[in-house]
Formats: structure tokens, C-alpha cells, sequence
């Protein structure tokens, strides 16, 4: 079992000029903080108001005048998601595609590569299952190898250890830039300096960063990027967005394409949509896509510096106050650490605390040894709670958390 984790205050935007947080708006914006105390931000936030209004209002118009007569009439509302998506992380709208998740957005990625055998493909020790079983599944295919980088004494991912294991044949470094399992925030600028400075395709997960602190692809120096809508970034159900470098699209081959992503020109002919529209389908859930730019504008009226700042100490505050709870052990790894905070408690499974806590209306969750298996074996855990924490959480809601852990006994 590995020993008690270092609580580390929040670091690099320490320094950064941050706006003054309005918490009785945040909370008057988001009805569901009257039915429960929600810490399982990390699973599926609770949505806004503005995002509910919107999604209703669109199946309203649906059930009134038809599908696709009302996606006609809300056309400029599902234009707008690409423009927010592209403000949100400093792209052309031209490079996103959204679909249904976020597993959806690396899948459609991931699988448009092209593995020889022999070629490389570089991931993290951390790395989400459904990412790490798709790298099995094409490396049994295509002769390709999965290699995984070790962690720094931090738990981070081992920049060091990255920088030596480049040579001509890595293909892809493909990383999660928050891990399902905890609060650590792997490096993922470093680690795409190493990645442009030796031309490898590089794929991040945002799946769990996205919302919680600023994100923004020129600076991470990514390619190709997931991101899911109805975590941190409190959008419905059944969204996400994949973002696609416009200068990496022609070496990418999407492993579906349908009358949306192409049009059929001739009997032995058919020409791929320019952009990283190529990745979607014909169909979608328009209120839900609807629903994911409301939410992603509702952010955009925020400062993102802020919230993640809010975010973070709130997440420092729950660690430090679990921390010298008889029998409970903060897991947490990493230098930067995020909202998401995992313990476990002696003699206590975790899925007997999540149950307990759900009898007070406390939402947390387990993280499961199998979502992040080889992060999870070295260090000794079957699963953790998962009590994952948003800017619109208030202070008095970690203390009423902590003293429902303390009374479990
Ligand atoms: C790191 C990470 N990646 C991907 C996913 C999958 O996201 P989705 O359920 O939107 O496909 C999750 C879900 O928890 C996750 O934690």
C-alpha cells in the first residue's frame, strides 16, 4: 500500500491576477445545489440553469414544429457551439467536431492513425482504460507498441524519462492530462515542447481538465485533443468535442465517414468535408449540442483563472481537512493537484462510503482499480472515493462532507 500523499497548496497560478468570485450567483444559477451536496463533479457536474432552460426549450421546439424544422431555426445556436468551443481553447472553429463524448472524440482520433509495425506509441502511467484498451487493441492489429513512460517522484509523468525514450519510430504520444483517479495534472505543455520539437503526433485527453482550469492548445502544443461536456464544464449528457490541428487533418484517414463527413460525387467517388467536421455524423442530439455551447458560453462569462483558482483551493481545503480524520488516507499524487480528491478509509470499502453518504443526499464516487489499472497497481489500490469538487461548491459544504465522513466511525 502506498504511504499518505503530499497535500500540495496550488502552485503555478499562484501568481495570476484573478477576478473576485461571485459563489451566491454560482449557486442561485445552479438548481440542483438546493437538492444535493454534489461532489461528483468529476462523474457529471450539475448543470446550469441557463444550459437546462436551453436543452428544454429546444426539445420543446422539436415536439412543436419538427427536428429538423427547429434545427433550421436554431441553426446560428448550433453554429455558436464551435465558435465557443474555439474561444475556450484557442482554436479555428474549422478544428472541431462535436460528437457524443469524449471517448468518442480520442476514438475518432486515435483510430484515424495510421501504425506500421514496430511504430511506437508513448502514454502515461496513468492513462484511462478505454484509451490504453484501444492502444491494445490497434497495437495487436497493426504490429505497433505500447509503451509506457514512468512517473516522476511526484507521480507526474517523468518529462526526463519522455525526452530519453524519443527516437525515429515513436508515432504518437497520447497522454490524460488529469487522470480519472485523482487530483494530479500531468505536465502536458512538457510534454508537448517534446512532442513539436521532434514532429510526433501528440493526443491529449481533457476529458477531466476541461472547465476545471484553462486550457488552450497553442500552449499545450497538442494536436489533437478530447474533451467530454457534462463534466467540469457542467454541459448535458451525451456531448463532447474533439479538437484536430488543421495542419495534421490530411494525415489523419476518420475510420467512419458518412453524407455528413463527405459527399458522394460520382459511383467511384466521394470527396471528405474539409475541417474537423469530417469526424462527425449526419445525426445528433441537437438540444444537448445546444446545451454543450450555453455551457460553454456560461464559462466563457467567467474567468477561467478564477474558477480554477477557486476551484483548486476548495480542493486544498477538503485534502487538509480529511487528511487528520482517524483512519482516512488522502491519495492524491502530483505537484499541481486539482479538484479531484480521492482518500480511503481503514476498514471501510469505498463503495460502503459513497452508500453511507448517499443516505445524507452526498454525491461522490469510486474510482475502480480497472479505470486506471496500471496507476492503481503500483500503488497498491483496489479504488478510492472520489469526492471531486467546483467552483460552485461552498466552504460550508466541505465541512458538512467532513463531518459526514467523520460520523461514518
Ligand atoms: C480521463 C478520462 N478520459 C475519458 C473519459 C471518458 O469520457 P466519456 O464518458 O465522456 O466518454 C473519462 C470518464 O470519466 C475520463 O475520466
Amino acid at each position: 500500500m502506498e504511504a499518505a500523499s503530499g497535500i500540495y497548496e496550488e502552485s503555478e497560478t499562484e501568481n495570476t491576477p484573478t477576478m473576485p468570485f461571485d459563489l451566491e450567483r454560482a449557486r442561485r444559477e445552479t438548481p440542483g445545489c438546493e437538492q444535493v451536496l454534489h461532489f461528483n463533479n468529476a462523474g457529471s457536474a450539475l448543470t446550469t440553469r441557463p444550459v437546462l432552460d436551453a436543452v428544454i426549450a429546444h426539445l420543446q421546439l422539436e415536439a412543436q414544429i419538427g427536428g429538423y424544422e427547429a434545427a433550421d431555426q436554431a441553426r446560428a445556436a448550433v453554429d455558436r457551439v464551435y465558435d465557443a468551443v474555439a474561444e475556450l481553447i484557442d482554436c479555428s472553429p474549422d478544428e472541431v467536431a462535436i460528437v457524443e463524448s469524449a471517448t468518442r472524440a480520442w476514438d475518432l482520433a486515435f483510430y484515424s492513425i495510421s501504425f506500421q509495425p514496430g511504430d511506437r506509441i508513448l502514454t502515461a502511467m496513468a492513462e484511462y482504460a478505454s484509451n490504453y484498451i484501444a492502444f491494445l487493441q490497434v497495437a495487436k492489429k497493426t504490429g505497433a507498441v505500447v509503451e509506457v513512460i514512468p512517473n516522476d517522484a511526484a507521480g507526474q509523468i517523468s518529462i526526463d524519462a519522455l525526452q530519453n525514450a524519443i527516437d525515429e519510430r515513436v508515432k504518437l504520444i497520447a497522454i490524460t492530462h488529469v487522470p480519472t483517479n485523482g487530483g494530479l495534472v500531468n505536465p502536458v505543455a512538457e510534454v508537448g515542447k517534446i512532442a513539436r520539437q521532434h514532429g510526433i503526433l501528440y493526443l491529449v485527453d481533457a476529458c477531466q481538465s476541461i472547465g476545471q482550469m484553462p486550457i488552450d492548445v497553442e500552449q499545450i502544443g497538442c494536436d489533437l485533443l478530447s474533451a467530454t461536456g457534462r463534466k467540469y464544464l457542467r454541459g448535458p449528457r451525451g456531448t463532447g468535442f474533439l479538437y484536430v490541428r488543421n495542419t495534421v487533418l490530411e494525415q489523419l484517414e476518420p475510420p467512419f465517414l458518412d453524407m455528413h463527413s463527405a459527399t458522394w460525387l460520382a459511383r467511384d467517388r466521394y470527396e471528405i468535408q474539409p475541417g474537423a467536421r469530417r469526424f462527425e455524423t449526419f445525426e445528433a442530439n441537437y438540444a444537448a449540442k445546444i446545451g454543450l455551447g450555453v455551457a460553454i458560453d456560461y464559462v466563457l462569462q467567467w474567468d477561467m483563472a478564477t474558477l480554477w483558482r477557486r476551484i483548486k483551493t476548495l480542493a486544498y481545503t477538503l485534502r487538509a481537512r480529511l487528511s487528520p480524520l482517524p483512519d482516512v488516507i488522502v491519495r492524491d499524487r502530483g505537484v499541481t493537484q486539482c479538484g479531484i480528491v480521492t482518500f480511503t478509509v481503514e476498514d471501510k470499502s469505498p463503495q460502503e462510503i459513497k452508500s453511507a453518504l448517499s443516505q445524507q443526499q452526498i454525491n461522490v464516487t469510486v474510482t475502480p482499480r480497472v479505470a486506471t489499472l496500471l496507476d492503481m497497481d503500483a500503488r497498491g489500490l483496489e479504488s478510492a472515493v472520489r469526492a471531486s469538487v467546483h467552483y460552485y461548491n461552498s466552504e460550508e459544504e466541505i465541512e458538512r462532507f467532513c463531518r459526514a465522513v467523520e460520523g461514518l466511525g
